[in-house]
Order: structure tokens, then C-alpha cells, then sequence
């Protein structure tokens, strides 16, 4: 059977590091409070001058390399993030033009936290259709760009970075079994960036009110990040015709500790089974996922025939699951 595979992963992490220590030199909060409501030790933000596209292009190059490509040879690229270099062109495109990329269909997702997983979701159904070959999916995030660095509710959750993989059709035992996909905009409410778009052109009070940062309902947002993870899990599960034993690791959305130890217990999921990253790299949006991937694949934790699901939920609200064998 043809099955739409991942063969190269690479991220890219900025080289400046932000801890709870620092966070407690700008804002009422402190490691305790961070660590155990969130599990977040520490963040990267990008540098000064560096693009949501620079952070792909780097992934990019280093996930087409772990493929054994060139640059070259990708046909289509797909970006998900929610931090993007301009409201148009896409990232996608800029991206494609730092990587040297000859005109091919290139475009953005955006499906807040969730778009990675949306992202294989497209590239499945585009590989297995014969639209495209050698498919490029990314999830990348610059939000130490669009956080209020006054709201301590907030500030301290979010990361920069950007994970990148490789995406083909080959016949096998390998490559995306199941997919599970959902969105409700009726809850677009719960967290979204206000101002920028048609609804809330940007002006001298959008800024001052810091509308064009994260808004969030926390305490609501969790609540459906908890059921819509242990849904996504079950429904990808029972897709691939597999039960929580046969999973060999599991990338949960890394937004806060608590929601994966939550969602691991309802699906009954091992502890030692499932990646946490978040206590390095915070929540990175839709980053988050890729960059994990790429962490255990290089770390050789997850190995060629691991039975891998992954789940994430974000703004939108949106959420997925996705199951693979390497
Ligand atoms: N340091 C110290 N105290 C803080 C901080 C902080 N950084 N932030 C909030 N507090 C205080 C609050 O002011 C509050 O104080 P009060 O009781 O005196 O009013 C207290 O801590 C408790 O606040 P809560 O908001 O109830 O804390 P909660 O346990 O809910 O944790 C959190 C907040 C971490 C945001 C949690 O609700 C959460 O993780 N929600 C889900 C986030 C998420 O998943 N987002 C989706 C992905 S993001 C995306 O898609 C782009």
C-alpha cells in the first residue's frame, strides 16, 4: 500500500536563551510558580533582524539534508504558523526564496498550534493524489514577537523555533496510518491575536491596548485542550486499528504539562512513553510538534518501525492526531 512518509526531519532552535529567571526580572513571577503550573524551565527567541522564514529555512535545509535532497528536489512547501513574516506574501514563499527554491506551489497553514499535524494531513492527501512528490511541511514561530511582555498571564508560555520534515509516497509498512482532524470557530474567542486582520485594523490604540499580542482564556482553553487531546488521541488510535499499548512514543502538544499528564491518564498512554520538550522549549505554537520530532529522531529515541502518534489542539479552536510507523 502507498503511504505518505516522513524520510528527514530537521529544526532549528535561536541561539538566545530566556529562563524563568529572567522572566522574574521583568514580571511578578517566579520559577516555582512556572515550572509547576506549566513545566517551562526555558524558552529561545530569535535575535534581532531574524524572520519566521529564517527559522524555516535553516529546519528546512537540514531536514531536506537528513532526507538525502537537495533543495531542489522539493516540489511543494507548506509553512503552519501563526507568526508570520507579513500578512502576505506567505512565509512559505519568503522561505522558498532564502532556500534558493526554483518557482514551485509554496503557501501557509494556519491552524494555530495544530498546524503542523494539519500540514501532514494536506501533504498526505496531495502525496497520495500525484499532485506532488517530495513535500516540505514546517511549523514555525517567532512569538517572543507577538506576546504582551507586560502580562505575566501570558508572557512566560511562549517560545521561538521551527521543525521541518520531509514528506513522500512509497509503498510499504511505513508512513501516516490514521488522521483525525477537527475545528470549532465558535471558540475563536478563547485565544486568538485581536488586532492585525480586517476586523481590527492596526492603529495607534490597537498597539497601545496591546491587541496585536496573544489574549487567551487560560483556564477555559485548557479545559478543551484537555478533552480535544484525549479525543484526537482516541480517534487516531482507533484509526489505525491500534490500542494505546501498540504506540511506541507519543508527541503530545507541548502548551503545559498538566493538559499532557491529563490527556496521557484518560488515554492511557505510559508516562515513559511520551515526549515532554516543553521544559526546554516552551510552547512554540505550531513549531512545537516538528521540533520535538526532530529531537527524538536525532536522539534515536524514536526508531525506524515505532508505532508514533502524535496530537495537538490550538487557536481556532483546532486539533488533530496523527498516527505513523517510521
Ligand atoms: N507568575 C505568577 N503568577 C501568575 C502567573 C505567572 N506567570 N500567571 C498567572 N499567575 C497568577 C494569576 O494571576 C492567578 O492569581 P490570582 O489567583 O491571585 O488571581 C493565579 O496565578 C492562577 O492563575 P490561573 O490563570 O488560574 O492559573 P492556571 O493554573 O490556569 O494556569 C495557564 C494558567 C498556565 C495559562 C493555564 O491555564 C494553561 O496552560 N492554559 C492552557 C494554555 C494553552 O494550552 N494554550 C493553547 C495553546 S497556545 C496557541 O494555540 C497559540
Amino acid at each position: 500500500m502507498r503511504r505518505a512518509r516522513i524520510i528527514g526531519t530537521g529544526s532549528y532552535l535561536p541561539e538566545k536563551v530566556m529562563t524563568n529567571a529572567d522572566w522574574s526580572r521583568l514580571v511578578e513571577t517566579n520559577d516555582e510558580w512556572i515550572t509547576t503550573r506549566t513545566g517551562i524551565k526555558e524558552r529561545h527567541f530569535a535575535a534581532e533582524g531574524e524572520a519566521t522564514s529564517d527559522l524555516v529555512a535553516k529546519a528546512a535545509l537540514r531536514a531536506v539534508d537528513d532526507a538525502g535532497l537537495e533543495p531542489t528536489d522539493i516540489d511543494t512547501m507548506i509553512v503552519a504558523t501563526v507568526t508570520p513574516d507579513t500578512a502576505y506574501p506567505s512565509t512559505a514563499n519568503w522561505t522558498q526564496k532564502k532556500m534558493g527554491i526554483p518557482p514551485i506551489p509554496s503557501f501557509d497553514i494556519g491552524a494555530g498550534c495544530t498546524g503542523f499535524l494539519y500540514g501532514l494531513i494536506v501533504a498526505q492527501s496531495m502525496l497520495l493524489s500525484g499532485v506532488s512528490k517530495r513535500i516540505l511541511v514546517s511549523g514555525a514561530e517567532i512569538l517572543s514577537r507577538m506576546i504582551n511582555w507586560e502580562d505575566r498571564n501570558t508572557c512566560v508560555l511562549f517560545g521561538d523555533g521551527a521543525g521541518a520534515a520531509v514528506l513522500t509516497a512509497e509503498e510499504g509498512e511505513s508512513g501516516m496510518l490514521s488522521t483525525f482532524w477537527g475545528a470549532d470557530g465558535n471558540l475563536g474567542d478563547l485565544l486568538l491575536q485581536p488586532a492585525g486582520g480586517t476586523a481590527m485594523p492596526a492603529s495607534e490604540e490597537t498597539v497601545r491596548l496591546h491587541k496585536h499580542t496573544v489574549h487567551m482564556a487560560g483556564n477555559e482553553v485548557f479545559k478543551h485542550a484537555v478533552l480535544r487531546m484525549q479525543e484526537s488521541a482516541v480517534e487516531a488510535l482507533k484509526g489505525a486499528g491500534w490500542t494505546a499499548e501498540d504506540v511506541d512514543l507519543y508527541i503530545p502538544h507541548q502548551a503545559n504539562t498538566r493538559i499532557i499528564d491529563a490527556t496521557i491518564r484518560r488515554a492511557g498512554i505510559p508516562k515513559e512513553k511520551t515526549v515532554v520538550t516543553i521544559d526546554h522549549i516552551a510552547n512554540v505554537s505550531a513549531a512545537t510538534i516538528p521540533l520535538s520530532l526532530d529531537e527524538v529522531r536525532k536522539s534515536g529515541r524514536l526508531k525506524e518501525g515505532d508505532n508514533l502518534l502524535m496530537t495537538a489542539f490550538g487557536a481556532g479552536l483546532t486539533w488533530a492526531g496523527v498516527t505513523m510507523r517510521m
